[in-house]
């Protein structure tokens, strides 16, 4: 009945679409808009079904999905075709990604484009380049203020680049990740503009209201995200005498989704920027994008029903193209984001494993996995063609949002655990030699984050000071071993630009006025091309950690069982300071793998028998894949020295014939 009233609908806007458009060759097209028009029309009926111009809005949605798909160039067409034959390609081994500015890294794009085969040098063959939109010139939430969705910022570059960057990567076999800030934009933008000018309809694509009654209703329940810069969640724009809803910073109106045309200039938007020739967009803050007063405005149903509509139509126009996440929210709220099962409510294929970060910053400070481990055990299954994105650092803080029954479970309480974390990284308890500083402080709840680069936060900042070369060489230990996590825990490791050669904190954002407030630019570098050169020397910790890196992720790219295909499971060797998991391999090539990572600084020993019948050691002989050595037994122990790890694995001769 229902499908026989979305087919004759179809039907009527075929019939009604541009004649300009119509007479394309829309074969592809047509069959997946076929496939997918039922529940395009579900999802954007549940939404805005209620208006009279529904249809009208429709018929603008197909206009939007047809002339994308017409300008798409015909080599994307092609990938488009490929993926959708290969379509788990993404959950291969062989993905490892960075991320970086480009002004930061190099420049700009072109500085990008040419260093590309320093990221080809180290194995990285995604790479994330964040925002490249134009954006106010000062102050800008790092790019995530948006005023030209069309355009890119003249600080970094043109289209054009964009366009040899993406062919000059693909060439490499590398992919491109590129940034959609869905939820809200810069007040520069030109619907901002025109709102503070009175125009009613881009007054409606934001939210805004004549006095605070309704702001007083929203901010009973909703958290504030940048509660020292911008507190509150809405701001008064003086020239509309009027109050705009901005979550984030007060520069920044976040798009009310209520309004179908907001969705579908986004959407345009969206398409735009994959016909660029990008492989991957990282959807910004999707958490935010429905509001409703008396709810936290965050992770609503209706923002799922927008990302699934999104993904639905994306899949129509460009369905080569990928979505992450960016959802940093609860660890059981984290998983939906992927959506509820892999045809009809689909949504990102990959999100960003905030839980599984936090947790491993949690077993740095603690040198204890059981918070950890019981993290990990409660993290929802998720969907089979889905991926995470692991990660350590990136541009945002470390937000310590993990599970507060999981922090009971683990024994500790809540908030004095917290308290400690953020003590622990900043460098206040006493047994610590982090260099982070607190972030986002709330006064009013005691929430606070962290930021801070990967080597500060590990000690390598305060070692170097002190010239002490036993600590250089413990922090060299924990970055790497903070990288093997991800590279084998299942889901593309994704780096951040300058970890790879031991990138300290950079405190020159505090004589810049738009930066100094925002102390999350103390790990935005700019790369120090000299630093790197220091990779070429034996015994430096630029070497030790890029050729780490470097051995890592070769080998990672040649183990099966590190695809990811929910082929993990947690093994329990009841010694506080090992994280254990069992990787097996989905294709039955080159057998499971065993991940043992010692948290602690002494040397720590795990029961071989905890494995039970998993078999990888009764042949006794044990191969570490990373080093190529054996591991040390002593009796039916495996001894694992301090901050290492052990990518282990069966030496039978039949295996190593393969
Ligand atoms: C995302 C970005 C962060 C930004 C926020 C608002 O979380 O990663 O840097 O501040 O969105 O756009």
């Amino acid at each position: 009945m229902y499908e026989q009233v979305s087919h004759s609908l179809l039907n009527q806007i075929l019939d009604e679409i541009k004649p300009e458009i119509r007479k394309r060759d829309l074969r592809h097209f047509y069959t997946r808009l076929g496939a997918n028009f039922y529940v395009i029309h579900l999802l954007f009926h549940h939404l805005y079904g209620k208006r009279d111009d529904f249809k009208k809005q429709m018929i603008r949605l197909v206009e939007v999905m047809a002339t994308r798909y017409v300008q798409r160039h015909v080599s994307l067409k092609q990938l488009d075709s490929e993926r959708e034959k290969d379509h788990n390609w993404f959950l291969s081994q062989e993905w490892v990604g960075m991320a970086l500015y480009a002004d930061g890294f190099a420049e700009n794009l072109q500085g990008v484009e040419s260093r590309l085969s320093y990221l080809q040098e180290l194995g990285v063959n995604i790479l994330h380049v964040m925002p490249i939109m134009i954006c106010p010139e000062g102050a800008s939430d790092g790019g995530y203020a948006v005023s030209d969705f069309r355009n890119v910022d003249p600080g970094v570059g043109t289209l054009d680049d964009v366009n040899t960057l993406a062919t000059s990567a693909r060439r490499r076999g590398m992919l491109l990740i590129l940034d959609m800030v869905l939820n809200h934009l810069s007040d520069e933008h030109e619907w901002a503009q025109r709102s503070r000018a009175g125009e009613r309809k881009y007054q409606d694509y934001f939210y805004i209201f004549d006095n605070r009654d309704i702001p007083d209703m929203f901010e009973e329940t909703m958290p504030e995200i940048f509660p020292e810069t911008s507190p509150g969640n809405f701001t008064w724009d003086e020239q509309m005498q009027k109050w705009v809803m901005t979550v984030f910073n007060d520069y920044q109106w976040d798009l009310n989704y209520n309004n179908p045309a907001v969705f579908i200039e986004m959407l345009d938007n969206t398409l735009f920027w994959a016909n660029q020739g990008a492989d991957i967009l990282r959807l910004d803050a999707v958490a935010f994008l429905w509001k409703k007063i008396g709810t936290t405005c965050q992770n609503e149903r209706e923002a799922h029903l927008i990302l699934q509509l999104m993904k639905d139509c994306c899949q129509v126009t460009a369905p080569g193209v990928l979505f992450i996440a960016e959802a940093i929210v609860a660890p059981v709220e984290i998983t939906k984001y992927f959506g509820e099962d892999a045809v009809i409510a689909k949504e990102c294929e990959i999100a960003y494993n905030a839980t599984y970060m936090a947790l491993l910053w949690d077993a740095m400070a603690t040198k204890n996995t059981q918070l950890l481990w019981q993290g990990i055990q409660s993290l929802p299954t998720k969907l089979d063609r889905a991926t995470w994105l692991n990660y350590l650092r990136c541009h945002d803080d470390i937000g310590l949002g993990f599970d507060d029954a999981d922090i009971v479970r683990a024994g500790y309480q809540p908030p004095a655990h917290r308290q400690f974390l953020v003590d622990y990284f900043t460098g206040r308890y006493s047994d610590s030699s982090a260099r982070g500083r607190p972030f986002g402080v709330n006064r009013k709840t005691g929430d606070a984050r962290i930021s801070g680069s990967l080597s500060s936060l590990v000690g390598l900042e305060d070692a170097i000071q002190r010239n002490d070369d036993a600590e250089i060489n413990r922090s060299v230990k924990k970055i790497l071993l903070l990288h093997s996590m991800i590279c084998s825990f299942g889901g593309i490791p994704l780096l951040y630009y300058g970890d790879e050669i031991g990138t300290l904190n950079d405190y020159s954002f505090m004589e810049d006025e738009n930066k100094a407030g925002d102390n999350r630019w103390m790990h935005r570098p700019k790369m120090d091309w000299e630093r790197a050169e220091q990779r070429h020397k034996r015994g430096t910790p630029e070497q030790h950690i890029f050729d780490g890196l470097k051995k890592m992720i070769a080998a990672r790219k040649g183990i099966p069982a590190f695809a990811d295909f929910n082929n993990r499971e947690l093994i329990d060797v009841e010694n506080p300071h090992l994280f254990v998991f069992w990787r097996t391999d989905p294709f039955m090539l080159l057998g499971s793998v065993l991940v043992v990572c010692n948290f602690d600084d002494s040397p720590q020993y795990m029961e071989l028998s905890a494995l039970g019948n998993r078999g990888i050691f009764e042949h006794g002989n044990l191969r570490d894949i990373y080093s190529g050595e054996s591991p040390r037994l002593f009796k039916e122990q495996l001894v694992v020295p301090p901050f290492h790890f052990y990518w282990l694995t069966d030496q039978r001769p039949e295996v190593g014939a393969l």
